[in-house]
């Protein structure tokens, strides 16, 4: 798909857990239109292995940890002069019915949702602040805004971003900072573990009729990235084929 409509020259932007699926997509998308790109995942294997244009730095960084996440932002800052766009997308399901849960498991999915949301929020703003300008962008999900059977830790990890988009959206909004959410829906390994028969009805009650291409979530975040979308803010954007509807 085409990003030729999106012109990021001049700007810098860090994508967490980017080296497969939707944060992939996002990170070849904005560097082909222009943007000095961070390319930040846990996974440094996966991250070698990542297919981006040259132009991409990658970088190994958990977002459960707040020196990494910092460092990466300084990083950034350090060569590029900016931080003008985060997009805190980085993700993990550790699914189970809520009686089984282990306090690991509902403390990791925390950590990383909510957490490294948080972290790289906290690192970039004071940036974004000087520069009066920044766009942060987070990934929540249907879970988030509906629940989801065996989510308990992701649901509400997720729907804590939304908590904190909005809470965010006003403590910057007056220094020309927007923050906003996207809830996609995208065919990546994250939806890979679904068996055959509950992907079809997925599939069925999704309105337009199918499961999109990771590569399809990033005309809706670069429009809520883009300058254009000033006085967009606090907003949840559904990228979800009409799912949540
Ligand atoms: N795929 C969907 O349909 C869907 C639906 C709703 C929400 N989401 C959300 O979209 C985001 C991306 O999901 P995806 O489907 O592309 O998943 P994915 O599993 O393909 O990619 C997630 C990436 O995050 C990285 N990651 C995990 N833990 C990390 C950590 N601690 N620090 C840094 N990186 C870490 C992984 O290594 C991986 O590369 C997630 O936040 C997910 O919850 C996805």
């Amino acid at each position: 798909m085409s990003s030729i409509a999106f012109d990021f020259t001049g700007h810098t932007v860090i994508v967490s857990g980017s080296a497969r699926g939707i944060g992939h997509g996002l990170v070849t998308q904005f560097a082909e239109a222009g943007a000095d790109v961070y390319a930040v995942d846990a996974d440094g294997a996966a991250l070698d292995a990542a297919s981006f244009p040259a132009s991409v730095r990658r970088r190994i960084v958990d977002v459960t940890d707040t020196a990494s996440v910092d460092a990466v932002v300084a990083d950034a800052v350090a060569a590029t002069g900016r931080v003008d766009i985060i997009v805190n997308n980085a993700g993990i399901l550790r699914d189970g019915m809520v009686w089984k849960m282990s306090d690991e498991d509902w403390n990791l999915v925390f950590a990383v949702h909510l957490g490294g949301t948080f972290r790289f929020t906290r690192a970039a703003t004071p940036h974004m602040r000087a520069q009066g300008f920044g766009r942060v962008i987070n990934v929540t999900s249907y879970s988030g805004l509906r629940g989801n059977i065996g989510q308990a830790n992701y649901s509400a990890a997720k729907a804590g971003i939304i908590g904190f988009t909005k809470t965010t959206a006003k403590e910057l909004g007056r220094f020309g900072i927007t923050v906003n959410a996207i809830s996609p829906s995208a065919s990546t390994r994250m939806i890979g573990g679904i068996p055959e028969d509950q992907l079809k009805a997925m599939t069925a009650a999704i309105p337009l009729g199918r499961i999109a291409e990771p590569e399809e979530i990033f005309p809706a975040v670069a429009f809520l990235a883009s300058d254009e979308a000033a006085y967009v803010t606090g907003t949840v954007l559904a990228v979800d084929g009409g799912t949540s509807i």
